[in-house]
């Protein structure tokens, strides 16, 4: 049996584990997310980099993973190069998906939704030079959205014209829209509301199953359901807040949230 660590900061992963689960349901999954430190797109650089590699490491060695999956745009544009340095096995990173986008924008005119750090990294300034060439990109960093995706999957409904609000400076203007942050496939369909027009919408999910099934010489039409193993979600911290978590990750086949209990590493 194939294992898999899937990290984000928060619930943002969870729109990456779906799509992995999807494709290959006879894995099993670890699910870790670090709501000590939510934020990511507001953390400074060192510590992202410090705590990721600290949480990521210690669950891929208890587990003896064969993969990492990064779940998380503002850890992958960052902290990728020092966690393949630690690891042996493969480690996935989900950054936004430009190339994708600039090949279907009809109008050339892309806008990338992302946190406030991943729209601040020279890596996704990189890649907008590398692959949107002749693409005009308009960059939006909010933490509010990744707030709103973390409230909806604790049952809260999302303000749709709150939402409106932020993503008006777009309004019209694009013709397809980078989720550069995995929490907001969560929100897909209430951006849709939101914008009021016909958009593209792309984000990494399905690459990065494929990618994780390429990696790990698996594919959908050998699976043997019998053998499928619980999988698991921790937290960096099992607070009130991230057990209300619970009935969605039910829902999710991911058990109930187990506290990584990090006495010596605090969040700030
Ligand atoms: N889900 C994350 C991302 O893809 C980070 C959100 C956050 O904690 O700010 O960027």
């Amino acid at each position: 049996m194939k294992k898999v660590v899937i990290f984000d900061s928060g619930v943002g992963g969870l729109s990456v584990y779906q799509e992995i689960h999807a494709l290959l349901p006879q894995v099993q999954y670890i699910y870790a997310f670090d709501n000590a430190a939510f934020p990511y797109g507001e953390l400074d650089d060192t510590t992202l980099i410090k705590r990721t590699n600290h949480i990521v490491t210690l669950l891929a060695n208890q587990y003896q993973a064969d993969l990492v999956v990064i779940a998380c745009n503002t850890a992958s544009t960052i902290v990728l190069p020092s966690l393949r340095q630690q690891l042996t096995i493969p480690v996935v990173g989900v950054v936004p998906a430009i190339k994708p986008a600039a090949l279907v924008s009809q109008t050339k005119s892309i806008g990338l939704l992302a946190t406030p750090a991943t729209v601040n990294r020279a890596y996704t300034h990189q890649l907008v030079q590398q692959f949107a060439n002749g693409c005009e990109v308009k960059m939006i960093g909010s933490t509010r959205l990744v707030e709103m995706a973390e409230q909806k999957l604790r049952g809260k409904p999302v303000d749709i014209e709150e939402l409106a609000e932020i993503l008006m400076p777009w309004q019209g203007i694009v013709d397809s829209i980078v989720l550069g942050c995995t929490h907001f496939p969560l929100i897909k369909q209430e951006i849709l509301l939101a914008l009021k027009q016909q958009v593209n919408i792309i984000d990494s999910g399905k690459a990065i199953a494929k990618r994780v099934a390429l990696l790990l010489e698996l594919s959908n039409d050998v699976i043997t359901t019998s053998n499928v193993m619980k999988n698991v979600t921790y937290s960096s911290a099992a607070t009130s807040d991230a057990v209300a978590l619970n009935k969605s990750l039910n829902k999710m086949q991911l058990d109930i949230i187990q506290d990584l209990n990090y006495p010596h590493f605090s969040a700030h």
